[in-house]
């Protein structure tokens, strides 16, 4: 993917003009913070941009198919459909699959995604679901899509400390087990760290600085780079107990 000089606007400039690329393969992270123009950029290449808001500039390139996931799984889960059909239905449309061979598919992809207990939980409601269970749902949703670049906005945000790792490291293996391509959003630089070979910082609707993660977390630039870098010193008392 290619992003170049992306300019967003509604009443007023919201991104001044964003570049980005990601080569095949490549893990980059978006990292900024709240309000800074994050999921505006990757909204934008979805063309999922809110209502009232255009691109006013700039262009956007994919080679292949893109496909998203959300901090909060339960605002794109259908509340009414069992999950195992949801991924199922995703299955039928995109890979022409009959209803029959289409269960079954989504059943592989809840493999895929470390689902345990997969005939039972593909009978569940989301609701039923734990935060990471819900999530995985969600990646496995995404995969359905057969994307070649997965474009991810803060999915282990609202997620526990020990769920956040499972889910960073199925992202790791995915991966490496198909090419993937991944776009990382999170205002943690401590999580893309841990997952991607560079980093582009957002602040405000423009780029402040872009490099190899490990360049950028050992000698941040720009002073913002590194408030961000200071910001993630863990508070225990916060972590944990939010998955459920
Ligand atoms: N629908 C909208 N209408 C007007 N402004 C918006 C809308 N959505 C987001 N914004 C503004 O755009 C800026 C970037 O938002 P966003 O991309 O959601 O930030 P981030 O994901 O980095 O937290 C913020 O200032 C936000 O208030
Ligand atoms: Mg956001």
């Amino acid at each position: 993917m290619r992003i170049e000089g992306l300019r967003v606007a509604g009443e007023t400039e919201l991104l001044h003009g964003v570049s980005l690329a990601v080569g095949a393969g490549e893990a980059v992270g978006l990292v900024g913070e709240s309000g800074s123009g994050k999921s505006l950029t990757l909204r934008a290449v979805m063309g999922l941009l809110p209502r009232g808001l255009r691109v006013t500039g700039g262009t956007v390139e994919v080679d292949g198919r893109a496909a998203m996931i959300f901090q909060d799984p339960l605002t794109f889960l259908d509340p009414l459909v069992r999950v195992g059909d949801q991924v199922a239905e995703v299955c039928r449309v995109v890979a022409g699959l009959s209803r029959r061979a289409s269960r079954v598919r989504a059943l592989e992809l809840f493999a895929d995604v470390r689902l345990d207990d997969r005939a039972v939980l593909a009978r569940r409601y989301p609701h039923q679901l734990s935060g990471g269970q819900r999530q995985r749902v969600l990646l496995a949703l995404a995969l359905a899509q057969e994307p070649d670049l997965l474009l991810c906005d803060e999915p282990t945000t609202a997620l526990d400390v020990t769920v956040q790792r499972e889910v960073l490291d199925l992202l790791a293996s995915l991966r490496a087990e198909r090419g993937l391509s991944l776009v990382f959003v999170s205002h943690d630089l401590a999580v893309v760290a841990q997952l991607c070979d560079r980093v582009v910082v957002l602040r405000d609707g423009e780029v402040v600085e872009a490099g190899a993660t490990r360049d950028v977390v050992a000698r941040p630039h720009h002073p913002y780079t590194r408030r961000l870098l200071d910001a993630v010193l863990p508070l225990p008392a916060l972590a944990g107990g939010r998955d459920g």
